[in-house]
């Protein structure tokens, strides 16, 4: 009998919420058809999931997997001026030193995994195909519930398993607090976008890249070996502001990154939040075509033709 394991990712939104009025383009790709996701298994969720559920899932894995994830969108990452992973990882230089390149590199591929599995259905850092795909269900199994307010959704992982029947399942929550990525980034709604404000709302993009990061095989979990040093990906906690707390949004997930005066944070490799926001940072400032100004006015504001935003601080 497989043993399951559940990560729960719980959300906390904060600050004001914009106000996002129905902005038209929001249709233009829902076109996508499901069997482009090489990595997902569709058929428990076009039984379970009802039709309009069915059109977010689609959407938002469209919108998460060939724009957020895909690495041609994303742009270099980890150059010396990648202020994005410097705000979500802590600054490059640190991470290219002797004792801190092994965490570095592992870092950089575990932002590659998740587009190679959903959209290619590649196992991590091979050409090889995937042997089971993710399941996506809006149907929670009766024997163990775990959706409750403030679940979004979780993933299922068979424990050890290479062979694993993932599953996300999403929860009531997922439908009513979430909302699209480019409904909440949107220049006629918010003409200037500062990294605090990636805290406002959450996306159904962002979320369905926490439940893919938290998919052992594409969180870096070595399932060959039982003790493997490498953990799972999941919310780290810390006392941060003298408050023992998750680490959560994109300011906190920013404080984290310099807990240590001068040198990095191991446990970003393995902050949820950080690897999430640090997609939809790198989505928000292409899209608004601009530079993460730091210096200026922490305002994504100017072109910014690499994707890689503006100077470390
Ligand atoms: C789908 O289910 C949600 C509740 O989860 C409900 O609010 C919505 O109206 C349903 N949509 C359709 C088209 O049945
Ligand atoms: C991070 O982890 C690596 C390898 O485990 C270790 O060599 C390095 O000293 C650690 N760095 C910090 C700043 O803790
Ligand atoms: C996973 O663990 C096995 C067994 O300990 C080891 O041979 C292999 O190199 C590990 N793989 C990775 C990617 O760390």
């Amino acid at each position: 009998m497989l043993a399951l394991a559940f990560f729960t990712f719980f959300l906390v939104a904060f600050g004001v919420p914009l106000n996002g009025g129905d902005s038209s383009g929001v249709m233009a790709r829902d076109q996508s058809a499901e069997s482009k996701f090489q990595g997902i298994d569709w058929s428990k969720a076009v039984n379970d999931c009802n039709s309009s559920q069915l059109a977010i899932l689609e959407r938002a894995s469209w919108v998460a997997v060939t724009e957020m994830l895909n690495p041609s969108n994303v742009g270099s990452v980890g150059g010396d001026n990648d202020f994005i992973f410097g705000w979500f990882f802590g600054q490059p230089k640190r991470w290219k030193t002797k004792y801190n390149s092994g965490v570095f590199n592992r870092i950089k591929n575990n932002l590659k995994y998740p587009y190679n599995f959903v959209w290619k259905g590649r196992q991590p850092n091979s050409n090889q195909d995937v042997t089971q795909r993710l399941f996506y269900t809006c149907s929670e199994s009766s024997t163990t519930p775990t959706c409750q307010p403030g679940t979004n959704a979780y993933v299922a992982n068979p424990a050890q398993s290479k062979d694993g029947q993932w599953a996300v399942t999403f929860c009531p929550d997922y439908w009513t607090q979430l909302e699209y990525a480019d409904r909440l980034w949107d220049k006629k709604m918010a003409p200037r976008v500062s990294p605090s404000q990636l805290n406002i709302r959450r996306t159904y993009e962002d979320e369905l890249i926490c439940q893919y990061m938290q998919v052992d095989i594409m969180g870096f979990h070595n399932y060959s070996d039982p003790s493997d040093p490498n953990p799972h990906i999941g919310q780290e906690w810390d006392t941060l502001y003298g408050t023992y707390q998750p680490i959560q949004g994109a300011m906190l997930a920013n404080n984290f990154a310099y807990l240590d005066p001068g040198t990095v944070n191991n446990k970003t490799a393995t902050n949820l939040d950080s690897y999430s926001l640090f997609f939809l940072a790198k989505w928000v400032n292409k899209k608004y075509g601009g530079v993460w100004n730091n210096a200026q006015s922490n305002y994504w504001d100017a072109p910014d033709p690499d994707g890689v935003g503006g100077s470390p601080p």
